[in-house]
């Protein structure tokens, strides 16, 4: 597996790091993507050490600033020239944050969990194409649950907070909304790489136990409800191994465009018309039904728009 290059973006922790050492235990030349190299530099050396692979690389990336996208992707070109697997793992949620916006000037949920994603990909096409079996994973959310009810809509309208003082503002809402906008983004993307055989999917994740770090990040209201959640969630490498099955089995070579639930089924749209109560709970325990508002045209234009304008140099 030694010519084998994935890179894993939040490689420092959570379902990152838990794949980026299941990658090097299984050989694989690892490029971990993140933002503190300081603390990140510690868990490269703790899982060159377990995995015993000297190829577990650190390079940094603030995936919300285009200019660190920039700066990582040809960091990566002077050292590889093609790329086999690229896991967008990396995301903002930190819930009870107040309205932010990234150095780019867009809304840090979707700069982090969207645009970031699109922009990495587009920059990073040449080396893909290069690669026999390509593939591209999206860590979804069994958030987009609250698109069951019909009444939801992404707001598309604000991602640039001109209007932020006039509505209420959740990072809770923007995270479903992106992460929403994320699958309509693999479908997307599925179709338009098509030709050059690079495969694009989804994982809908459905919970895995958080680190003390990353639930000190959230407000004391969402770090109850976390540290109860995390009891009955399953440990991120649980997740970790559906990250490698996805992106290495041959039972998946030819999937593209798909959105899968934990137990790796390829999820399919609702009926149009609203859930009851009762089958959305069972959407949380990993169902094969995602909200048919996923296919929605217009709102995939769009949003491949938005996201095309907003990485325009
Ligand atoms: N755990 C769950 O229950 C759950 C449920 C549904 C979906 N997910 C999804 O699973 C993925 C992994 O989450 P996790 O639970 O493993 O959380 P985590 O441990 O907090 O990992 C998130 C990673 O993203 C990184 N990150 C955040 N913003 C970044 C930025 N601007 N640039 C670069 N890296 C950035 C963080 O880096 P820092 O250390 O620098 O902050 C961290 O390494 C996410 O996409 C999340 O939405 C998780």
């Amino acid at each position: 597996m030694q010519d084998q290059i994935i890179v894993i973006t939040g490689a420092n922790s959570g379902i990152g790091k838990a794949a980026a050492d299941r990658f090097a235990r299984e050989g694989y030349t690892v490029v971990m993507a993140c933002r503190n190299i300081e603390r990140s530099r510690k868990v490269q050396e703790e899982l060159i050490k377990t995995s015993k692979n000297n190829r577990v690389v650190l390079k940094q990336l603030d995936v919300s600033s285009f200019d660190s996208i920039r700066q990582f992707c040809s960091a990566f070109k002077e050292d590889y020239n093609k790329l086999d697997i690229l896991i967008h793992n990396a995301a903002y949620f930190n819930h009870g944050e107040k309205h932010r916006l990234s150095i780019d000037n867009f809304e840090l949920t979707f700069a982090t969990n969207v645009f970031g994603p699109y922009y990495m990909t587009t920059l990073l096409l040449d080396c893909l194409k290069k690669s026999e079996d390509a593939r591209i994973l999206h860590a979804g959310s069994n958030i987009i649950k609250h698109f069951f009810d019909p009444k939801r809509k992404i707001d598309l309208g604000d991602l640039q907070g001109v209007y932020k003082n006039k509505k209420k503002f959740s990072v809770y809402k923007m995270y479903c909304q992106s992460k929403m906008a994320l699958v309509m983004l693999t479908f997307k993307l599925a179709k338009e790489l098509e030709s050059e055989r690079i495969k694009v999917n989804a994982l809908q994740i459905n919970g895995a136990k958080m680190s003390k770090n990353t639930i000190q990040k959230l407000k004391p209201r969402y770090r109850t409800i976390a540290w109860i959640q995390n009891i009955f969630f399953p440990s991120p490498s649980y997740m970790a191994d559906n990250y490698f099955e996805l992106c290495t089995s041959d039972k998946f070579k030819h999937t593209t465009g798909k959105l899968l639930n934990d137990k790796l089924e390829v999820m399919t749209p609702s009926p149009n018309h609203p859930l009851s109560v009762f089958k959305q709970l069972r959407q949380i325990t990993g169902k094969q039904v995602y909200p048919s508002f996923a296919n929605d045209k217009y709102t995939t234009e769009k949003l491949w728009e938005i996201c095309r304008h907003a990485v325009e140099e």
